[in-house]
C-alpha cells in the first residue's frame, strides 16, 4: 500500500465529482438539466473542494438511454445547450481550477446515429460492417444465444435487409464492430475532437465490451441463474465480453491520451479483480489509468467484507497502477438508501480517506437517501422492461435539490424525474446553513485531504481493530493520520498505534480523542510521527 509523490498528477491527488446532466440544474424551463444549469452551479462543486467533473453524456441522442445512445459523438444535444454553450462550461470549469471528463461511449451508437442509419440501408452499404450484422439462426431465430443486459435477446431482425443487429443494451443501441480498422479511426478522431477543444479526459462507457469474440460463439449457461434474477444473468458473458483484443484499442485510446498531456482516462469495467487489473496494461504498455472499482457498492456493509476487500484490492494494483474507489452513481442505488444516513457519514469518510482516486455522485453530499418512483413516473428503459425486479435506476437520478423554493431550484417546471421526499430540508441551501450536516462533512473531509497529502498519496496501513471498527493509518512525509470508522452502532474502546493529536475531521462532534469510538462515528486524527 506504497506512497505516491507529489509529482504525482493530478488525479492522483484528486476527486473526481460525477454529474448527471439531466438531473443536476435545468435553465430554461423544461423540467431537465442542461449545461447552463450546471456551468450556473459550478460554484457548488468548487466549494465542495472536488478536483473534476465527470459529465454523463450530453450528445446529441433521443434520449432511450438517457444519453448512452448517441446519435452524434461530436455535437451537443439541443435540450442541453449547443457546442459553445459547452465551450463557455469548459471554460468555467476550468477557471475555477477544475477539469472536465466526458463520457466517452465507444461500444455501441443510437440506431439513429448516421452511421447505422446507412449501415442499416442494404447489406452492400459501405458502412454494413460498422455494426455487427449476422444472418438469423437456421429456424429464423437470433444467430446466437447472447442476451442484452436490458433484458431479451441481444439480437434485433431488420426486415428490409433480413438480417440481425447486436445490441447488447437496447434495441436503440447497435453495438460497433471495433474489429473493423475504419471504427476504431472514426472514435479515435471523436476523443481527438473533444481533447482538442480542451476536455481533461474520458470516462469510457463499457470498455469491457467493446470486442466480441471471432465467430460470436454460444455464452455458456450460468449455472448459479435462479427465477427472480436478471435476465443477463442467465448467462456467463464469456464471448461477448473481455476479450484479449479489447486491449490494443485500450492502449491507442491511452497513447492519445497521453499525448495531450496529463489526461485522465477512467475505464468502466465491471469484473472480478483479477481481470479488473488487465486492464491497468503493463508499465511499457499501459491502459486505461482507472478501471473503476466498484467494489465498495457490490458488498456487504459491514467492517469483515470491507477490511477484507480494501487489503485484497490495494494488494492487488500494479505496481504501475493507482487504486481507485467508487460509491455511487446514476446506475447504483444511492448509498444513504442502502446503508442509513448515520452509515452514509461513515461512507463518505472512507471514500475520502483510503487509498485511491474517489468519485463522488452529485447528491451523495446531501445524503440523498431512498426515493419511491410512483410507477406512473418510471423513466428508466431498464426497469421498464423487467419491471418489479428492483433494477429501476430513477431513483438515484432524481433532480439536485437547491434551495426550499418550488421544484427544489432545480428548475422552474416539474422535473423529469420526482424530488426526493425531504428536499425542502435536505438541499444545498438549507445544509449550507447547518455544520452538522452531509454537506458539511463532505466540505470538511475534503478539505482535510487537500490540506493533508497523507490522505491522498500516503502509504495506507490497515490496523487489528476488534468489533465493528475498521482503522488504518496514512503516512506521507510525516504527516501521520489515523483513520478509525465505527461500522456498528456500538461504541468501543480504541488504541491507536501512537501518541493521537488532533482531531482533523469526524463524522460528529467529536473534537478530542478520548480512547473511544461512538457507534456509527467515524474520525482522522493525527498522530505523533
Ligand atoms: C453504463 C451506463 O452507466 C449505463 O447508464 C448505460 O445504460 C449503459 N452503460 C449502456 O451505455
Ligand atoms: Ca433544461
Amino acid at each position: 500500500m506504497s506512497e505516491g509523490s507529489l509529482a504525482a498528477p493530478w488525479w492522483q491527488r484528486g476527486v473526481i465529482y460525477q454529474i448527471y446532466p439531466r438531473s443536476f440544474a435545468d435553465s430554461n424551463g423544461d423540467g431537465i438539466g442542461d449545461l447552463a444549469g450546471i456551468e450556473a452551479h459550478l460554484d457548488h462543486v468548487a466549494n465542495l473542494g472536488v478536483d473534476a467533473i465527470w459529465l454523463s453524456p450530453i450528445f446529441p441522442s433521443p434520449m432511450a438511454d438517457f444519453g448512452y445512445d448517441v446519435a452524434d459523438y461530436t455535437g451537443v444535444e439541443a435540450m442541453f445547450g449547443d457546442l459553445a454553450a459547452f465551450d463557455r462550461l469548459l471554460a468555467a470549469v476550468h477557471v475555477r481550477g477544475l477539469r472536465l471528463l466526458l463520457d466517452f461511449v465507444p461500444n455501441h451508437s443510437s440506431t439513429q446515429h448516421p452511421w447505422f442509419v446507412e449501415s442499416r440501408s442494404s447489406r452492400d452499404s459501405p458502412k454494413r460492417d460498422w455494426y455487427i450484422w449476422r444472418d438469423p439462426a437456421p429456424d429464423g431465430g437470433p444467430p446466437n444465444n447472447w442476451i442484452s443486459d436490458m433484458g431479451g435477446p441481444a439480437w434485433e431482425l431488420d426486415p428490409a435487409t433480413g438480417q440481425y443487429y447486436l445490441h447488447t443494451f437496447l434495441k436503440e443501441q447497435a453495438d460497433l464492430n471495433w474489429r473493423n480498422p475504419d471504427v476504431a479511426q472514426a472514435m479515435t478522431d471523436v476523443m481527438r475532437f473533444w481533447l482538442d477543444r480542451g476536455v481533461d479526459g474520458f470516462r469510457i462507457d463499457v470498455l469491457w465490451h467493446i470486442v466480441k469474440a471471432q465467430g460470436l460463439p454460444d455464452n455458456p449457461a450460468n449455472p448459479d441463474w435462479r427465477e427472480g434474477m436478471a435476465e443477463k444473468l442467465r448467462v456467463l458473458q464469456h464471448h461477448s465480453t473481455d476479450q484479449p483484443e479489447a486491449h490494443a484499442f485500450t492502449r491507442g485510446m491511452r497513447q492519445l491520451a497521453d499525448s495531450y498531456g496529463e489526461t485522465l482516462l477512467v475505464g468502466e469495467i465491471f469484473l472480478p479483480r483479477d481481470r479488473l487489473m488487465r486492464w491497468y496494461g503493463s508499465e511499457a504498455e499501459p491502459g486505461v489509468h482507472l478501471p473503476f472499482n466498484f467494489e465498495l457498492i457490490e458488498n456487504s456493509w459491514n467492517r469483515d467484507t470491507l477490511a477484507r476487500l480494501i487489503a485484497d484490492y490495494d494488494a492487488a494494483i500494479p505496481d504501475h497502477g493507482w487504486p481507485n474507489w467508487v460509491i455511487g452513481s446514476h446506475d447504483a442505488p444511492r448509498i444513504a438508501a442502502r446503508v442509513g444516513e448515520a452509515q452514509a457519514r461513515v461512507a463518505a469518510m472512507l471514500l475520502l480517506t483510503l487509498r485511491g482516486t474517489p468519485t463522488l455522485y452529485q447528491g451523495d453530499e446531501l445524503g440523498i437517501g431512498t426515493v419511491d418512483i410512483p410507477p406512473d413516473r418510471i423513466r428508466d428503459p431498464q426497469d421498464l422492461r423487467q419491471p418489479g425486479m428492483g433494477l429501476g435506476r430513477d431513483r438515484s437520478r432524481t433532480p439536485m435539490a437547491w434551495d426550499a423554493s418550488p421544484n427544489a431550484g432545480f428548475s422552474t417546471a416539474v422535473p423529469w424525474l420526482p424530488l426526493h421526499p425531504d428536499w425542502p430540508m435536505r438541499n444545498v441551501a438549507v445544509q449550507e446553513q447547518d455544520p452538522h450536516s452531509m454537506l458539511a462533512l463532505y466540505r470538511r473531509l475534503l478539505a482535510a485531504r487537500r490540506a493533508h497529502p497523507a490522505l491522498s498519496l500516503g502509504r495506507m496501513t490497515l490496523h487489528d481493530t476488534p468489533g465493528d471498527v475498521l482503522a488504518y493509518e496514512r503516512v506521507h512525509a510525516g504527516q501521520r493520520l489515523f483513520v478509525a470508522l465505527n461500522f456498528g452502532p456500538d461504541a468501543q474502546d480504541i488504541t491507536p498505534p501512537a501518541r493521537p493529536g488532533r482531531i482533523i475531521a469526524a463524522t460528529g462532534t467529536r473534537t478530542a480523542f478520548d480512547g473511544r469510538i461512538d457507534g456509527d462515528e467515524g474520525f482522522i486524527v493525527e498522530l505523533e510521527p
